[in-house]
């Protein structure tokens, strides 16, 4: 009997979104296999963001199909479409969403508390990731104290500790320098393929693209080769 494949991590088909009377996105189409790494480029404004929270469930699509490891996140109630996206994706987002009044360490471990892993692993495992990024030293620092840089790889550390099956990462580099923007690019590369994780990671940076496996261009509601 044939094997049966492994569902493509992320599936998404004649995805429609418009916000009033923009068109956002137009009969998209992408599929993502375990541990592929995409590049999603495109002008500011043509919906990257957007895109990336309709694939995590934090933004209706007003239609079309999306599928995370062939589950879909539609339908669920909140609850357990919360826990599914747990599970399943990590997000490093663009403008970072981190809880100012804990600590760095506390940050990076809420996924893995969320998801049942005792406190003293979960905060070990934090730990971890925050000193492959440079940041061991600052593990009790509240979040409020970081700078801009520190706190973008908190939010990219916080996305990777789960090893999760699909990895978001909006302009994870953006405000980093140019080393440790490369330490965060290895650390995100060396984590999906350890994980078999497929990386959807949207930059302007040509440095970061090229870490993907595929360029693909946002343009007037479509994903096309770069
Ligand atoms: N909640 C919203 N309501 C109305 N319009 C929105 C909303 N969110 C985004 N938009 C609009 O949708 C368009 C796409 O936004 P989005 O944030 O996805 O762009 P982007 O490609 O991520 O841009 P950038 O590169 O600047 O981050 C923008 O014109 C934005 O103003
Ligand atoms: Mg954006």
């Amino acid at each position: 009997m044939a094997e049966r494949e492994d569902p493509p991590a992320v599936l998404l088909e004649a995805l429609h979104k418009r916000f009033g009377e923009r068109i956002i996105l137009q009969d998209l189409t992408l599929r993502a296999e375990p541990g592929e790494r995409i590049a999603l480029l495109g002008e500011s404004g043509s919906g990257k963001s957007t895109l990336l929270n309709i694939i995590a469930g934090l933004e209706p699509a007003d239609s079309g199909r999306v599928e995370i490891a062939g589950r879909s996140l539609i339908g669920l109630d909140d609850d357990h479409a919360a826990a599914l996206r747990r599970q399943l994706i990590g997000f490093a987002f663009q403008a970072f969403h981190l809880l100012g009044h804990l600590t760095v360490q506390r940050n990076v471990a809420v996924p893995l508390l969320l998801n049942g892993i005792p406190p003293a692993e979960a905060l070990d495992r934090a730990a971890t990731v925050l000193g492959r990024l440079g940041l061991g030293t600052r593990l009790q620092a509240p979040i409020r104290e970081l700078s801009g840089g520190e706190q973008q790889r908190v939010a990219l550390a916080r996305a990777l500790v789960a090893a999760p099956r699909v990895l978001l990462a909006d302009e994870p580099t953006g405000n980093l320098d140019p080393s440790s923007a490369r330490t965060a690019l290895a650390l995100i590369a060396e984590q999906a393929a350890e994980s078999g994780a497929a990386l959807l990671l949207v930059t302007h940076s040509h440095e970061a693209a090229a870490i993907a496996d595929r360029q693909l261009v946002l343009r007037q509601g479509r994903l096309e080769p770069a």
